[in-house]
């Protein structure tokens, strides 16, 4: 059996904390109560990247760029141009069938790999300890990289168990710097807590204005678990591009409806991943962090809530 090098793992894993130390610059402005919040530095433009304070203390931004459905070029393009527009969070998935296209886009756009956040989640297929771990290297291979800043379970089933425990495995080893869920229930969460060394540090859940997840968001808190927004535009889905209320609040401010329901998500204190293929929609979605919804605001955007998925297809 292969001797496991514990001091090396410990310096390995010193340094990926401190990447993220060295990432963030000291600009730092309260959002919301106890988290603090700062900006990630070497970014283009005056708005720079708010991030918040993970439960294991590493720094992620409060957006990103989502990639579900990007495939070949389109992909490549796509996430080369969300770098260098500013995006330093770069979501994907086993599942999307990306990591290559995703791992050339960032390879094209030159950037340092410690500037960079990168999530990447284990689907169902592969759950289980021994299949996680392979898994895991293959979405390495396929990134380009050797560790991930965030591993997801994509969706709580199959072994679970066995999954978190392969998980906090490689989390010991230095070869990511946070783990956590997506697609938990609040019951979920409780079962993993039951039996988790190491706590989950985030929940990525389908959450936008027609499905907004007040509930989930408060146990979230509860938990100490940065909720994540996927599909933060619904996908398009409910004419949200053409919501009048939502076009109402943004002409007061000079910003569009993609601008108001992204900055509604941050000022919940919510990481939002949207996913765009034009440049000029990647640029106008970082650009949000000069003004402000009222309180009035969000109460308005509070009505628009559905309280149900958009996506009945993915239950
Ligand atoms: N964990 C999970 O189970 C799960 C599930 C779904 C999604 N996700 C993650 O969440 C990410 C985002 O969700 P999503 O991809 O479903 O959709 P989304 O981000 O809610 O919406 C994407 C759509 O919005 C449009 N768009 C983007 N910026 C715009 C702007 N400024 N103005 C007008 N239209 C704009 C895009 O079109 P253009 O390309 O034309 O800009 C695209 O059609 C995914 O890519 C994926 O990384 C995770």
């Amino acid at each position: 059996m292969k001797k496991i090098n514990r001091s090396n793992q410990l310096k390995r894993r010193k340094f990926l904390q401190m990447g993220s130390t060295f990432a963030a610059s000291a600009i730092l402005f309260p959002l919301s109560g106890s988290k603090v919040y700062g900006a990630f530095k070497s970014l283009p433009g005056a708005n720079s990247i708010p991030y918040v304070t993970l439960n294991n203390g590493i720094a992620m931004p409060m957006i990103g760029f989502g990639t579900h459905s990007l495939k070949d070029e389109i992909c490549v393009r796509s996430v080369s141009e969300a770098i260098s527009v500013g995006f330093r969070l770069i979501d994907t998935a086993t599942i999307y069938g990306n990591e290559e296209f995703v791992g050339e886009g960032i390879k094209k756009s030159k950037i340092d790999r410690k500037e960079l956040f990168l999530t990447s989640k284990l689907w169902v297929d592969d759950s289980g300890y021994d299949t996680t771990k392979k898994a895991f290297e293959t979405s390495l291979k396929k990134l380009g990289t050797d560790y991930l800043d965030l591993y997801l379970i994509h969706r709580p089933r199959g072994d679970v168990k066995g999954t978190w425990k392969a998980m906090e495995d490689l989390y010991k080893e230095g070869k990511i710097r946070a783990i956590g869920l997506s697609n938990f229930e609040a019951d979920q969460l409780s079962e993993l807590l039951t039996y988790a060394r190491i706590k989950p540090t985030v929940n990525q859940i389908e959450t936008h204005v027609f499905f907004q997840q007040q509930e989930a968001l408060e146990n979230l808190k509860k938990h100490e678990l940065q909720m994540e927004a996927w599909s933060p535009f619904a996908a398009g889905r409910n004419g949200i591009f053409s919501n009048e209320i939502l076009a109402g609040i943004g002409q007061q401010y000079d910003k569009s409806i993609a601008q108001v329901c992204l900055r509604w998500h941050y000022q919940r204190g919510i990481v939002a991943i949207p996913r765009s293929s034009q440049k000029a929609h990647m640029k106008e979605n970082l650009d949000i962090f000069d003004f402000e919804l009222s309180p009035k605001d969000m109460q308005t955007i509070a009505k628009l809530d559905l309280n149900i998925t958009q996506f009945p297809e993915w239950e």
